[in-house]
Formats: C-alpha cells, sequence, structure tokens
C-alpha cells in the first residue's frame, strides 16, 4: 500500500506541518515526488543540500565508507574524523574542532564551552551569554533559549539564566549591554531563520573589538552561513572578523547529519576529558561525507560560482518584481538570498511556497514576510533558468 502524507498524521508528532507532497529522488537541484512531478529545489534542505542531491562525490564518499567501517564510539578515534578535522583546521582560525550530530548540539558545545573557560578563568559571575534578538541557534532548551525568538522557548518551564539579548545590528545596544561578567556573545554572521539580514561589517568587527576588551568569547553561529554559502567558506571570512568559536552544520554534511563546533587551542583546553560529548559525534559515516563535501566546496571555482550565481538569482528576482512587485528589498550574500514581501503582501510568503512548489519550484521562507533562496551551491545555468521561470509563474499566480 502507497504511504501518503495522512500517514504522517497517523503517525508522527505533530511539530511539523509538511507539504502535501512527498519527496522520493533527487539528483542535482532537481528532486521528484511519488507522483513522479518535478521540482526544481531552491531550498536545499533549508540551506542543507550544498552540492544538490545525490552529488556523486558524495555518494562515493558514503558507499566507501559504508562498505569500511560505520561507528566505534568515542572510545576509539577514527580515520574519517581525523582527516575531516584537520580539513577543518587547514581553513579556518581554528586549532581544534569538536563534532556532534546537529546545528542545535554545535552550538550547544560552543556555549558550554564559552562558559566554562570563561568560569574557570575569571571565576563563576563571568557567565553571561549575550544574543540577538530573531537569532536562531536551535532547539535544544539551552540554545533555543539563547536565541532571540521567545515564540520557540515559551512554554517549557523555566528558562536557564544570565542570557541577555541586544537588537541585531545595533552596535550602541550591544555596547550597552556587554560588561566583565559576559561570558561570551553568539552570533549569526548572517541571520538565517530571522529574516536573512546580513550583519554590517562596521557591526561585526565593533562587536569584535569589545569582545576582546571585556575577555568575552566571541562565537559566530555559521550553521546557516558557513560551508560557503557566502561565498567564502565562511561567512566570518567574508567580512575578515574572527570569531573564538565556530559553530557548523547544514551544508557541512550537504544532507547527512553532522555538526561540529571549531575554536582555537587556547580556549578547547577547558573541555578536558569527560566534560562534554556525544555517542555519534565524529561519526565515520558523516566525517567521510562532510570531508569530500569540503574537498569539492572549498575550491576557488565552487567559491566563485557561489557569487556569480548570488548575481543570477538576484538579476532574476528584480526581473520578475519589476513584472509583479511583491517584493520591497532583495538581500543577502552568495546563495542565501532573501526577497521581502512589500506591505501590501505581508505575513503571505507560506502561500508563495505553495505556489510555487504547484508550479515546480521548491524555495523556503524566513519569517512570514521572506522568501528565502538556499539552493545548492553548484545549481547550474539551466537549473537556475528553469526554477525562476517556475517562480514568475507562481508570483503571477499569486498577484492575480
Ligand atoms: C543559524 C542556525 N543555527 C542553528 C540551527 C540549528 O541547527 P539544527 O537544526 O541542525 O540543530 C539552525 C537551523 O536552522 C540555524 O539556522
Amino acid at each position: 500500500m502507497a504511504l501518503t502524507r495522512a500517514a504522517f498524521d497517523q503517525y508522527m508528532v505533530p511539530n511539523y506541518a509538511p507539504a502535501a507532497f512527498i519527496p522520493v529522488r533527487g539528483e542535482a537541484s532537481r528532486v521528484w515526488d511519488q507522483s513522479g512531478k518535478e521540482y526544481i529545489d531552491f531550498a536545499g534542505g533549508i540551506a542543507v543540500n550544498s552540492l544538490g542531491h545525490c552529488h556523486p562525490a558524495l555518494v562515493g564518499a558514503l558507499t566507501k565508507q559504508a562498505n569500511q567501517l560505520w561507528h566505534v564510539s568515542n572510545v576509539f578515534t577514527n580515520e574519517p574524523a581525523l582527516e575531516l578535522a584537520q580539513k577543518l583546521v587547514d581553513a579556518t582560525f581554528a586549532d581544534k574542532v569538536f563534532f556532534c550530530n546537529s546545528g542545535a548540539e554545535a552550538n550547544e558545545a560552543a556555549l558550554k564551552l564559552a562558559r566554562r573557560a570563561a568560569i574557570e578563568r575569571f571565576g563563576e559571575q563571568k557567565n553571561k551569554v549575550i544574543s540577538a534578538l530573531s537569532s536562531f541557534h536551535g532547539r535544544t532548551f539551552f540554545t533555543v533559549c539563547v536565541g532571540g525568538q521567545p515564540k520557540y522557548s515559551d512554554g517549557f518551564g523555566p528558562k536557564p539564566a544570565g542570557i541577555e539579548y541586544f537588537e541585531y545590528n545595533n552596535l550602541e545596544a550591544f555596547k550597552a549591554l556587554i560588561d566583565d561578567d559576559t561570558a561570551c556573545v553568539i552570533l549569526e554572521p548572517i541571520q538565517g531563520e530571522g529574516g536573512v539580514v546580513p550583519a554590517d561589517a562596521a557591526f561585526l568587527q565593533g562587536v569584535r573589538d569589545l569582545c576582546t576588551q571585556h575577555n568575552a568569547y566571541l562565537i559566530f553561529d555559521e550553521v546557516q552561513s558557513g560551508m560557503g554559502r557566502s561565498g567564502s567558506l565562511f561567512a566570518y571570512q567574508e567580512y575578515g572578523v574572527v570569531p573564538d568559536i565556530l559553530s557548523s552544520a547544514k551544508s557541512l554534511g550537504g544532507g547527512f547529519p553532522i555538526g561540529a563546533m571549531l575554536t582555537t587551542a587556547e580556549i578547547a583546553k577547558y573541555l578536558v576529558a569527560g566534560t562534554h560529548g556525544t555517542t555519534y559525534g565524529g561519526n565515520p559515516l558523516a566525517c567521510a561525507v562532510a570531508g569530500a563535501v569540503i574537498d569539492v566546496i572549498n575550491t576557488p571555482e565552487v567559491l566563485a560560482g557561489v557569487k556569480t550565481k548570488h548575481a543570477q538569482f538576484v538579476d532574476g528576482i528584480h526581473a520578475i518584481n519589476a513584472k509583479y512587485p511583491v517584493f520591497s528589498q532583495v538581500r543577502g550574500l552568495g546563495l542565501l538570498i532573501g526577497a521581502v514581501l512589500t506591505e501590501a503582501y505581508q505575513d503571505r510568503a507560506k502561500e508563495i511556497l505553495n505556489i510555487a512548489a504547484q508550479n515546480g519550484v521548491m524555495v523556503l521562507m524566513a519569517g512570514p514576510n521572506v522568501i528565502r533562496f538556499a539552493p545548492s551551491l553548484v545549481v547550474n545555468d539551466e537549473e537556475i533558468t528553469t526554477g525562476l521561470a517556475r517562480l514568475e509563474m507562481a508570483i503571477a499566480q499569486f498577484v492575480a
């Protein structure tokens, strides 16, 4: 008997509200559903499928590892984890890496490390966490409370203490909050879920300087902005502002679950044996895939391609907007792009998503007023043209 969307309502916890169709197959930037209908994928699994679907290098790495060694726990280390750690260290500011399975876990590790190091160095009072309003850092209870969107953290009982919030991109507001009791500051260089809002360069640099001044660790959450999405391997490299701790996930695994926390040797030393861990962290299958992901992405051709494709998307969206004016702004970096709905179409992003899917193109929203694009970093010209043409049909239908 064929499975249908109704099975979701019957068997699954209702915390998601998936689309009516069920995707069954993908290739590059195309996906097909149970009925054989084809979609161009500009959603990329919410900025995850960095190399599209079933990229040969990733399929090769996964199947090779699947025939070799699946799991040994952290009682032992393994070669794919060591290779991936070395690649991440070679490509970034970091000296040390901690592996986990998701973005939330990478941030959980980052926040725990920052507090631990701050408390050990300066005393118990140095535990304040500063975060931006509208930020999103994951759904574990600590990370969801650190995230600046109370709608996600309310209703679960008492929250951890010592977290304060300020308006993103507002350096004066940040200056008013940071003090010598601040353990860390966590920021997305480009707010993703909060509406695809890039940081102002002067703001990021100002935050960096104030963190240094107050001995507070600067954590960049690059779960969504990282692994090539900005046009640099990590967005901090695009801005030239270096964090103390960085979290990665999503695009790192290209669709295979993995997260990573990167930091310096000086900070890493506070997470001594036994202070933190996770069973699947550094899983050989995940690390083998991520090793192949970074090999493909961290090349001048792919990273330069992200910038070229950014321009193609932005031009295409502006061209649609010239015919059907629904957007007031197109913003973002690289292949993380947000198109903001005008006043006249407030709160209607979800409707556009649905009509776009009916027309054979998958896009995302980032809040109720922003259409978000997070396609494969190697989406090709034909896929971009076809997808944008389908989006234009969808928008025409939407405004009709
Ligand atoms: C910036 C950012 N941080 C953290 C997360 C959480 O990642 P995960 O869902 O893998 O736990 C997300 C997911 O959307 C994200 O965009």
